[in-house]
């Protein structure tokens, strides 16, 4: 109580030793001194219900749908990088809110595939874009493809439509924007059925032991050659190997058109022989220079492989564009849709950045992501637009020890009471992943000392329990959550299938299962 009398001026003149200490730790980590306060926490308490008194429930027809999906996206990820943003801005960090913890409605989502306890980027996608659970590594086939099972993969009932296709039957405008490949999972199963998510070009399938599998069409064909992906009036993302365009490095390796196709160059050709305006972009430039108001279709391939990671990317015109500019871009073009858009955007390499145990990328990516929401928010009216954000499974990212307040959430931390080999341990630690890093002593399995390491390098590996090749840390399986904003967000507001997101957008928009109208 003594502290709150000091801090509030009302005892002024007293100040011992102990509380120098103590203001001079909370300067350091930059917490407000209103927190000692009961008052602080009780005034955010009467802010928050008013908040909440207040909410409406907004159950006019969704115009326009944006669903934002955090590629690995699990809660402690969301967690971390709000701290990580707030000490990005010389702040504590906890305090925070990232641009989507204040939608007025969440939920979780269980996120299991029909044949695996914990998901896969491909057949979560296939649940949140069709409504359907598919199989293990399948992409927008229902569960009865087995992965790999091409001749299953081509029976109609196998392939449930995506929210794209909903979204066009009903003369919507639609766009996809990605940070990956545009072949990659969670992109493909918006407009492709494959009976294995690795089958972005021809050469992986060229690959499998089964010749029959040929008859099945690869990921980026369909893009360019079915629909949705023909009417799709945005397609951003990386990716020009599989699309057969030309590379800017001929080295790079992910799948190599053996058929010879350029599909870019198809896709242009389309949108010749439609008489439609059309624009073909590779770099940040030209993706400028698109005079966005007098083009019908934009495709924007920005590197051979994924996009690269926000650390590392060109910023400079000849390099690529963040993702906060690719969803401006594609809303700005897909506002003017008289019957309403859908657009789906993808930060993908949050993922790719924990494979690799790399927290700090991972933390800028889930940054680069959080930006991109803010953007949209700022284009669009919440009125008649609902805003999904969530992900499609989680990682095995765990925020550890008692940290103080503040403390770097890059950094190292000791909790000396606990911690039985007397060494200090990162926050941030994975259960799987390449970081694994334990040794015998000659008496003893150690693991390594941190002491004195940069754990903010690039090329820091954050240590992990169970060991894996690089690029390989695994999946994890509980709950991710949807937060989301206007007409009908309300729907989500308990535990739910991951499909429900799907369902809750073909209600709100009236589309797909619910095309007729719901509302009297
Ligand atoms: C081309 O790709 C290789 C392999 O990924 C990489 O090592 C090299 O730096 C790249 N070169 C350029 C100019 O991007
Ligand atoms: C495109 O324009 C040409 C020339 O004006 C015309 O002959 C052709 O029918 C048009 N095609 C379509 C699909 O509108
Ligand atoms: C494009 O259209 C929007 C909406 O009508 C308008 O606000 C904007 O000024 C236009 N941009 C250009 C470059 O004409
Ligand atoms: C949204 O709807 C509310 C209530 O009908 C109205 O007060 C507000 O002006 C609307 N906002 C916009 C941007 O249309
Ligand atoms: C393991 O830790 C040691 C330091 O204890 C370090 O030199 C080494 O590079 C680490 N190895 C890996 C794979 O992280
Ligand atoms: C860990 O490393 C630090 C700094 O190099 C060193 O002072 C400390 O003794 C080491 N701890 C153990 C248990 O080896
Ligand atoms: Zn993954």
């Amino acid at each position: 109580m003594r502290v709150w009398y000091v801090l509030s001026g009302r005892r002024p003149g007293f100040m011992p030793a102990s509380l120098l200490l103590l203001l001079a730790t909370l300067a350091a980590c930059a917490i407000d001194p209103d927190e000692l306060h009961a008052h602080h926490w009780y005034k955010l308490g009467v802010e928050d219900i008013n908040e909440a008194l207040q909410r409406t429930q907004n159950t006019k027809l969704a115009k326009n749908v944006v669903l934002f999906l955090g590629d690995g996206m699990g809660i402690s990820t969301v967690t971390a990088g709000r701290i990580f943003k707030g000490q990005k801005h010389g702040k504590s960090g906890e305090e925070g809110y990232l641009s989507f913890e204040r939608f007025p409605n969440m939920a979780l989502l269980k996120t299991y595939n029909v044949d695996k306890q914990v998901a896969d980027s491909a057949a979560a996608a296939t649940a949140f874009l069709s409504g359907a659970k598919g199989n293990f590594y399948t992409l927008g086939v229902t569960a009865a493809v087995k992965a790999g099972d091409c001749a299953a993969s081509l029976l109609p009932e196998n392939r449930p439509k995506s929210i794209l296709s909903w979204a066009q039957e009903q003369g919507k405008e639609t766009g996809l924007v990605t940070n990956t490949r545009i072949t990659h999972a969670t992109p493909g199963a918006a407009y492709a059925s494959s009976a294995q998510r690795e089958w972005e070009c021809d050469a992986k399938m060229k690959e499998e032991a089964d010749p029959s599998v040929m008859q099945c069409k690869d990921i980026a064909r369909q893009l360019v050659e079915d629909e949705p992906g023909m009417s799709l009036k945005v397609i951003f993302g990386g990716g020009r190997q599989a699309m057969g365009a030309p590379l800017t490095n001929s080295t790079t390796t992910s799948c190599r058109r053996l058929d010879g196709q350029n599909l870019a160059l198809k896709w242009q050709e389309r949108r010749q022989s439609e008489n439609a305006s059309y624009a073909y972009v590779t770099n940040t430039r030209q993706l400028k220079d698109v005079d966005i108001n007098n083009t019908e279709f934009i495709l924007g391939l920005f590197a051979d492989n994924h996009m690269s990671y926000e650390r590392n990317r060109d910023v400079s015109e000849a390099g690529e564009p963040s993702l906060s500019e690719l969803v401006a871009t594609a809303i700005r073009r897909l506002d003017r849709a008289k019957k309403g858009y859908f657009l789906i955007v993808e930060g993908g390499r949050i993922d790719h950045a924990m494979h690799d145990g790399k927290a700090q990328l991972a933390l800028e990516e889930m940054l680069a992501f959080d930006a991109a929401v803010a953007t949209a928010l700022g284009l669009v009216d919440l009125n008649e637009t609902l805003v999904i954000v969530t992900a499609d499974h989680s990682h095995g990212l765990a925020i550890n020890g008692y940290p103080d307040r503040g403390n770097d959430i890059l950094g190292t931390t000791f909790y000396e009471e606990g911690i039985a080999d007397n060494m200090p341990h990162t926050t941030l630690l994975f259960t799987t992943g390449p970081g694994f890093n334990y040794s015998y002593d000659g008496t003893k399995v150690v693991r390594a000392n941190v002491s004195g390491v940069d754990t903010r390098a690039a090329s820091y590996m954050f240590p992990a329990t169970v060991p894996t090749k690089m690029g390989e840390s695994l999946h994890s399986g509980e709950d991710v959550a949807a937060y989301a904003a206007g007409p009908w967000s309300h729907l989500f507001h308990r535990t739910h299938e991951q499909t429900y997101v799907a369902h809750v957008i073909a209600y709100a928009a009236q589309v797909g299962p619910f095309a007729s109208p719901h509302a009297p």
